[in-house]
């Protein structure tokens, strides 16, 4: 036991890395399709030949998901006012960037796989990095595919059942009964063929991209026609600053909602050792997507405001629907439909192949029973697979999204806050290492007091919430030393 628990120490890193790479590929399969198929967690590492194109993709395709879809109402509900609210996403989107800022100064210096997980050893040491991979087994996985697989039902039951005019529980039952049709359609795909969900993943990025593009061009244009017949569009007959909440739990609600349509800009980092330059890179990477995705979401907020009355866009958390509606009529109400309706789709199923094997690699470590570590290489692992789907299903009954969003951010930022901190004690602890890329210590700081105050904030406005997710990460402590020092999950 002695030297299986040596051996199991001594993988425990190194595959949980090769996992998370894994993830984050799979997380944009549009660019992996063909590294998926050849995927081996035993080989030390992949060929070098990502680039600053693919690496581009792999953040802009996983940030643009479903959060410019779902979030905008709540971020104008909470904010009370257009101005409020475009600040917010401007706000989030500044947060996200100083975060993937930071992010780039530790992978340049760092350029190894595993993202978080690798930063978290260096600075910290194996139990944080640990907590960190349990919180994404139980949370931050499960948790953001149930976000994603709810937004998908939303959508689709609005625009199968919208015009029925049903009773608003049964809509909500509704809603989870779709996303767990889609959920299993999910499963379903990935238990069956790998390249083809592959495939399918390449052609939902170009059709996020054309989604936001259709919102920015009828937006512009319902508005200029709206303009010549001499009357203010959308929600800009009000004054734009009226109605501002004076409450700020409701900012830091409507920040958490606006921050999960910027999250995922942390994915490149999970696979800095297998870009072709990570130093230079990486830090370019994150300077040309995070102002591409910043300037995109806030001009498409404003096509939403454009057309649509404030109270409107404030009651729904599918404006992309109500949005083809006004400009289109029912036709575009059913083209926005399925269109968010496949690029949630695509994400769901990217995230569940990605999730099953970081469950498998668990497995084949102790943390979690090795039961879940079944399924040969290049198989679908077929038990984590389940586990997974078992999760969400839970994540999907108990929660709607503005609750999974603050779970997800609750748990997420807090990491996010550790790890960032981490830029600032590295460099006064390890003021040798090399930095190829070097942010100003303002950027991790600015970073940390805006995520302290969020999660505060997340903490007194959401408490149920919020003890919920400190449970969560709160039962990975005792995981850790159980199975440091025992088998209790099998042989390694
Ligand atoms: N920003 C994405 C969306 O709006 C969510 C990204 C989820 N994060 C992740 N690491 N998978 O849907």
């Amino acid at each position: 036991s002695e030297r299986s628990n040596s051996v199991s120490s001594g993988t425990r890193n190194r595959s949980f890395s090769v996992a998370s790479l894994a993830l984050s590929f799979a997380d944009s399969l549009g660019f992996t399709g063909g590294l998926l198929s050849t995927y081996n967690p035993d080989a030390p590492v992949l060929i070098k030949r990502l680039g600053l194109f693919s690496g581009l993709a792999l953040v802009i395709g996983l940030q643009i998901g479903s959060g410019i879809f779902a979030s905008p109402g709540n971020v104008s509900a909470n904010t009370g006012s257009i101005g409020a609210a475009l600040t917010t996403w401007v706000i989030a989107g500044l947060l996200a960037w100083t975060g993937a800022l930071s992010y780039a100064e530790l992978g340049a210096a760092l350029p190894h796989n595993g993202g978080a997980q690798v930063y978290l050893q260096h600075v910290y040491g194996p139990f944080l990095s640990f907590l960190y991979s349990w919180c994404a087994i139980v949370l931050l996985k499960p948790g953001s595919a149930a976000i994603i697989a709810v937004v998908f039902g939303e959508y689709v039951n609005r625009a199968a059942f919208g015009a029925l005019d049903l009773s608003p529980t049964l809509m909500v039952w509704l809603d989870k009964i779709i996303a767990l049709v889609g959920l299993f359609l999910a499963v379903l795909l990935n238990s069956f063929s790998t390249r083809k969900a592959a495939s399918f993943s390449n052609i939902l990025v170009i059709c996020k991209f054309a989604i936001l593009i259709a919102v920015i061009v009828f937006g512009i244009v319902y508005a200029a026609a709206g303009a010549v017949e001499g009357h203010k569009p959308g929600a800009f007959d009000n004054g734009i600053w009226s109605n501002t909440s004076k409450d700020i739990s409701q900012f830091a609600t409507a920040l958490y909602s606006a921050l999960w349509a910027f999250d995922g800009w942390d994915n490149v980092n999970f696979i800095a050792g297998d870009l072709k330059e990570p130093t230079k890179t990486l830090p370019k990477i994150v300077q040309f997507a995070m102002p591409t995705v910043i300037i995109a979401y806030l001009i498409v907020n404003i096509s939403y405001f454009l057309v649509l009355p404030l109270p409107e866009i404030n009651a729904t958390n599918t404006v992309a629907l109500a949005f083809g509606d006004r400009v289109l009529g029912y036709t575009g109400r059913l083209i926005f439909a399925c269109a968010v309706g496949l690029s949630c789709f695509g994400a769901l199923n990217a995230t569940m192949f990605s999730s099953a094997r970081l469950i498998q690699s668990a497995a084949r470590n102790n943390f979690i029973p090795r039961y879940f570590a079944a399924g040969e290489e290049g198989k679908v692992p077929l038990r984590s697979l389940l586990l997974f789907a078992v999760l969400i299903v839970v994540y999907v009954l108990v929660g709607n999204f503005e609750q999974l969003v603050i779970i997800y951010g609750v748990s997420g930022y807090l990491f996010y806050f550790i790890t960032v901190l981490g830029v600032i004690i590295l460099r006064f602890r390890d003021r040798t290492l090399y930095r190829p890329y070097k942010v100003w210590l303002s950027t991790p700081i600015i970073f940390c007091c805006v995520a302290l105050f969020l999660m505060s904030r997340g903490i007194f406005s959401k408490p149920m919430s919020s003890i919920i997710t400190l449970a969560f990460i709160a039962a990975g402590v005792p995981i850790y030393f159980i199975t440091k020092n025992t088998d209790l999950f099998g042989k390694a």
